[in-house]
Formats: C-alpha cells, sequence, structure tokens
C-alpha cells in the first residue's frame, strides 16, 4: 500500500497574516488524520509563517522551487541549504508554470531534482501535456520524455524519496479536470517509465499524484483509482475548509 500524499501549492498567493490564519483554520480540521501524508508549499516569503503554525502537528511544509547550487550569484533563486537552515524537506519541482513562464526545462529539471534528492528532500517532480500535444495523440512520449530526461542519471537507491505529480496543463486552473480514467492511463505511463529507469519495485512504491483542478466534489472519484497515490491541489487548497474537505475525500 502507498501512503498517499494530499499537497498544496499555493503559488503566488497569501501573506505571511494570511498563511497564519489558514493554519489556524486548517490544523484543527485535520488534527485526527492520519492516513496520508498532508504537504503545504506557500511562496518562499510565507515559509516562515507557515513552518511556525504548523510546528508539532501532522503537516509539512515544502517549498516551490529550489535552484541546484548551494549558492551563487542567481538573482531570484534559492538553495537546498537556505531551505534546510529553516527546516524545509519537501520540494516542487519542475511545475507547468515554471516551464510555461520562467524557461524551466527538462534538463534544468533533472538538475534541481538531483540537487534537491542528495539533500535528503521529498522532490514532488511535476510533468504533464500541454492540451495541443493531447490532441495530437503525444501525451504517452511527452511523459515518457519528461520522466526519462527528469531522472537522468540519478539511481534508484538516491531517488527514493521521490514523488511525481501528474499535472495535464490543460487542467490547470481551467476547472476542466482529467478524468479518472484519463489520470489513471497517465499514471501508467509514468509508472512504467520508472520502472524502466529505475526498476520495477521502485516503480511499485513511487507515488504519482494526480493534479489539475481537483476539489471537493471531484477528490474521491480520482482518489479511488489505484493508480492514484495523491493529488497536488492549487486553487482549492486556498481555503481551509475546501482543503480539508480534499484531504478527507
Ligand atoms: P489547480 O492547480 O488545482 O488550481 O488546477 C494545480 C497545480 O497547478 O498544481
Amino acid at each position: 500500500m502507498r501512503t498517499k500524499v494530499i499537497a498544496a501549492n499555493w503559488k503566488m498567493y497569501k501573506t505571511p497574516d494570511q498563511t497564519r490564519d489558514f493554519f489556524r483554520d486548517f490544523l484543527p480540521l485535520v488534527s485526527d488524520h492520519t492516513r496520508d501524508e498532508i504537504v503545504v508549499c506557500p511562496p518562499f516569503l510565507d515559509l516562515p509563517a507557515a513552518l511556525e503554525s504548523a510546528k508539532g502537528s501532522n503537516v509539512a511544509v515544502g517549498a516551490q522551487n529550489v535552484h541546484w547550487k548551494e549558492e551563487g550569484a542567481f538573482t531570484g533563486e534559492t538553495s537546498v541549504v537556505q531551505l534546510v537552515a529553516l527546516g524545509i524537506h519537501h520540494v516542487i519541482i519542475g511545475h507547468s508554470e515554471r516551464r510555461q513562464y520562467f524557461g524551466e526545462t527538462d534538463d534544468t529539471v533533472n538538475l534541481r531534482l538531483k540537487t534537491a534528492l542528495e539533500a535528503g528532500f521529498t522532490p514532488i517532480c511535476c510533468v504533464g501535456e500541454v492540451l495541443e500535444e493531447r490532441e495530437a495523440g503525444a501525451t504517452d512520449d511527452v511523459l515518457r520524455r519528461q520522466c526519462t530526461r527528469a531522472f537522468h542519471s540519478i539511481s534508484a537507491k538516491k531517488a527514493a524519496k521521490l514523488v511525481v505529480a501528474y499535472e495535464p496543463v490543460w487542467a490547470i486552473g481551467t476547472g476542466k479536470t482529467a478524468t479518472p480514467e484519463i489520470a489513471a492511463e497517465a499514471h501508467a505511463v509514468i509508472r512504467h517509465e520508472a520502472s524502466r529507469i529505475f526498476g520495477e519495485e521502485f516503480a511499485s512504491n513511487l507515488r504519482i499524484l494526480y493534479g489539475g483542478s481537483v476539489k471537493p466534489e471531484n477528490a474521491s472519484a480520482l482518489m479511488g483509482q489505484e493508480e492514484i497515490d495523491g493529488a497536488l491541489v492549487g486553487g482549492a487548497s486556498l481555503d481551509a475548509k475546501s482543503f480539508a474537505a480534499i484531504v478527507k475525500y
């Protein structure tokens, strides 16, 4: 049995005060929840407030990105060393918004992923096709390419904590969710690729999350698929009640 991960991606939303308010409302709603791992990934600026608020709770706090160098002249970037100093051990890598708007490539995803794994983080590595790729029947190829490049020269041993998120770009923030069957099919492709690269045993333990317009109303149908090992939730994670309802699907 793979323990599910329900992760919140807050993107560029909330101030430190709003972060504290969220945790004040959210923690009591999930305090008895032991079935799944819960992770909240706020903007960098909110990490101290989130960590302080979540201290001693069953909710982990993660970052939304990490650079591959320990330090250096990289304006606007954040290193593993800096995140570890705060007490962060989870990080989202290769989100489609990074790929679409900030020039993230399969190669930079690979660099970030290697560094995060090396530092003992639990990375949530995002892959997913855009609408034109799905319509052209290229989804499986895209997922295979993204996985192959992201996992390049990483050993199964090093990758032990890896979590993958399948996020079809056409479903992110659009209200269009992949049907549980579409998601399960894509997850199977990713698991197959992981098996080819890291071996069968690794692949059977790999947690693959679904992301893209997950809401309280569709969480249980998605999570009911054997292939789906949790969710990466954007919009619906900003509200404590709504995210708690997803956690408790
Ligand atoms: P969404 O975002 O839930 O708002 O569609 C998901 C994500 O981008 O991780």
